[in-house]
């Protein structure tokens, strides 16, 4: 099928090359000249396990192409919407201005038989405007929501073998029709049994936004009972364990420590509550102000802790961050916790230098005054503390005693509850982490 992808960032990239592996005809839009020049090339513009192949294979195969020129989708019949949505200026709701751009390019071009599906998370009530719009423009054409639950790090399986589908659209023919081009596109994942909801517009929109609420729920939840075991001396990884062991709750998702960042849960949270109070039902969703409050306290008590092991003051203290993505597997920096903790240290007076596998390009971009090294040797050279904020496994892996010589205080605080306190403590480190005595 000859496909179009508008917005060639995280999500665009990889569907993009994925829809190609799937033996797709695809044509990937980007107005950003240099991300479409890397992508043609091959180069994944962000760290992805797996895009790098994936793109390779795809561009050689001659059924992949990347262009900034938005008329080349004129021949294609599906057309997908894949820009990003970020959290507006100084404001909690979602910024639609991409989609807006995306929908304006795209309606003139519209054939009668042409399916629009949006990708992108948006506040609920945008694709009924889109659907207005699309039927205006073509009445011939139709609108599809289906959103994406890809995760950073294991973008091209989710992409590739999703644990869901969502289709969402109008009760009609035309929509009843679209759905099974849709279902034309994915044949083998469905083939493989993945689960398909079909639904309305609005439930669509809704259900990503909705999954995404949970999972931050779920991480503020356990970062809450971290705080009830900071003041009681239990064991929140203990109180993990156990509590998951309970089918209906679930180990996933309760990993304590310096609480969640990226770029989806912080703002989806945020754009769901403003598009709950344009709604009239601001109450339904005032749960997530705490569970956004919890997050960032976490970040707050990460610092008091540095300040706690420093014997009253970070002044002066040499830190060693390790860390600077928002989780591992990604080079990705945005609201990410551990360079938001790493920048307030340095503030507050401490000499840090921070340090990560793939991130340090990017965190030196955004942070130009913060001191990025390449390496955990210089970054713990003669540190009078060590704050663990990202666990990649290189991280989780380290030797205790061999660090132990490296570092002038054998200190460390694991912001993410994933090394062994019992052998950091018996290779002579002051060990602490977030919710554990
Ligand atoms: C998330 C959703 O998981 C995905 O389905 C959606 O499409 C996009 O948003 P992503 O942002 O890639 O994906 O990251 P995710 O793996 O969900 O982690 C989000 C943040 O939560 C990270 O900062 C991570 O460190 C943190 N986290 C996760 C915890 O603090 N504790 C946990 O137990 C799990």
């Amino acid at each position: 099928m000859k496909i179009s992808v508008f917005g060639c960032g995280y999500l665009g990239a990889v569907h993009a090359a994925c829809m190609a592996k799937l033996g797709h005809d695809v044509i990937g839009i980007d107005v950003l000249e240099e991300q479409v020049a890397q992508l043609s090339a091959g180069r994944a513009p962000f760290h992805e396990p797996g895009l790098p192949e994936l793109l390779e294979e795809a561009l050689a195969s001659g059924r992949l192409e990347f262009t900034t020129d938005a008329s080349r989708a004129a021949d294609a019949v599906v057309h997908f919407i894949c820009v990003g949505t970020p959290q507006k200026q100084g404001e909690n709701a979602a910024d639609l201005t991409f989609v807006r751009a995306v929908t304006e390019t795209l309606l003139p071009i519209l054939k009668p038989g042409d399916v629009v599906v949006g990708k992108s998370t948006v506040p609920v009530g945008t694709a009924e405007t889109i659907s207005e719009q699309v039927h205006e423009a073509q009445p011939g054409a139709e609108l599809l929501w289906n959103p994406e639950f890809l995760r950073e790090g294991f973008a091209v399986q989710d992409t590739l073998h999703p644990d869901r589908f969502v289709y969402g659209f109008e009760d009609t023919d035309a929509g009843h029709r679209a759905a099974g081009v849709l279902d034309e596109i994915y044949r083998s994942a469905l083939a493989d049994g993945t689960p398909k909801v079909e639904t309305d517009l609005a439930t669509a929109q809704l259900v990503k936004v909705a999954a995404n609420s949970f999972l931050a729920t779920k991480i503020s939840f356990i970062n809450a009972m971290a705080e009830l075991c900071e003041a009681t001396g239990a064991d929140v990884t203990s109180l993990a364990d156990a509590i998951g062991h309970d089918a209906r709750i679930g180990r996933r998702f309760l990993n304590a420590g310096v609480g969640f960042g990226g770029g989806c849960l912080p703002k989806d949270i945020r754009a769901f509550m403003a598009r709950a109070g344009e709604l009239g039902v601001d109450q339904a969703l005032t749960f997530l102000q705490e569970v956004d409050a919890i997050n960032l306290r976490r970040r707050a008590r990460m610092i008091d802790l540095a300040r706690e092991v420093s014997g009253g003051s970070i002044v002066g203290r040499r830190i060693a961050v390790l860390g600077a993505a928002f989780k591992p597997d990604s080079d990705d920096i945005r609201d990410s916790p551990a360079l938001d903790v790493a920048s307030r240290m340095q503030v507050q007076g401490a000499v840090v230098r921070v340090t990560d596998p793939q991130a340090m390009d990017n965190a030196r971009k955004k942070f130009p005054d913060l001191t990025c090294v390449d390496t955990v040797e210089e970054a713990v050279a003669d540190a009078d503390l060590v704050v663990l904020l990202t666990e990649w496994r290189e991280y989780v892996a380290l030797d205790p005693v061999a660090l132990k010589e490296q570092v002038a205080v054998p200190a460390l605080i694991d912001g993410r509850n994933c090394l062994d306190p019992v052998a950091w403590r018996a290779a002579g480190w002051t060990y602490r982490a977030l919710g554990r005595p």
